[in-house]
């Protein structure tokens, strides 16, 4: 089902027309989980800054958020900077860090005429104010939408997070609120930032790198994964159809048989 008709342009008319088809298809993924990598190299293939890569992948967001967006998908979430990436040249983290509230400044009216919340899974405290404060009042404004959720993985490190869910857990061990014998799987997921989001079923990542880099160790144990060569700033609805396409043949058998029988 596509939520809206925008078709306003030849490209949004377009998009409406591969989503529809893509749509006969029952299976789209709910969650699509994205480490949106290339960013530099882009830039740099262009003698351009990499903050110049930097600032085009934030057009990219925008683009694949619409494109999810009508085709009704549940959750996009998006690894935009992760506990590593401190590490860096200072100047460029404070330009990442400025992007937050650049995006969403810009991108409010639609999110709010989308009906798109936006939601973020990281270590909010690490985060400078300023950068703190856009994406408190993005969730803020946008807590009431129910379409798209958007969720930014910002300082987000799959490791830290787990570290954090265990510290919290043993507490409540100690405090005797809980024993051991509560502590499973779903407790544990209870406990990680993404405890009210379903698992992704699809994690893609961009610019030919073949790994997880700290993303989401322990959600993506069942996700399909997908990866292109193609860097984030270039990344666009072709390649975004590509791999809804490709997840869509893929046969999730969590362990059991073909066809998912359960005689
Ligand atoms: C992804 O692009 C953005 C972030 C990690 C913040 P990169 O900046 O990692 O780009 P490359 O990998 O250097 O090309
Ligand atoms: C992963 O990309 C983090 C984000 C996309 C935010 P990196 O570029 O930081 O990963 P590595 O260093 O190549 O593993
Ligand atoms: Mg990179």
């Amino acid at each position: 089902m596509l939520k809206k008709l925008f078709s306003k342009s030849k490209e949004e008319k377009h998009s409406m027309e591969v989503a529809q088809s893509l749509l006969t298809n029952e299976c789209l993924p709910s969650h699509i989980a994205i480490i949106m990598d290339g960013n530099g190299r882009w830039a740099k293939k262009r003698a351009m800054p990499r903050i110049a890569g930097h600032h085009e992948g934030m057009q990219t967001v925008r683009r694949i958020a619409r494109i999810a967006d009508d085709l009704g998908i549940q959750v996009l979430t998006l690894y935009a900077f992760s506990t590593e990436n401190w590490k860096r040249p200072k100047s460029e983290v404070e330009y990442l860090m400025s992007l937050p509230q650049m995006f969403l400044n810009s991108f409010m009216p639609e999110l709010m005429e989308r009906d798109i919340r936006i939601e973020m899974i990281g270590d909010m405290e690490g985060l400078p104010s300023n950068t703190k404060k856009a994406l408190n009042q993005a969730m803020e404004m946008t807590k009431n939408n129910n379409g798209l959720i958007l969720n930014f993985a910002m300082n987000y490190g799959s490791r830290a997070e787990i570290v954090a869910a265990m510290k919290a857990i043993m507490m409540e061990v100690s405090n005797g609120k809980l024993t051991m014998d509560d502590v499973d799987e779903n407790m544990i997921n209870q406990y990680l930032m993404t405890s009210s989001l379903p698992e992704p079923d699809l994690l893609i990542r961009t610019s030919g790198e073949v790994r997880l880099s700290n993303f989401m160790l322990w959600q993506l144990a069942y996700t399909e994964f997908w990866f292109t060569d193609v860097l984030w700033p270039d990344f666009d609805q072709k390649t975004f159809m590509q791999a809804i396409q490709a997840y869509q043949q893929r046969n999730r058998r969590y362990g059991g048989l073909k066809g998912e029988s359960s005689s």
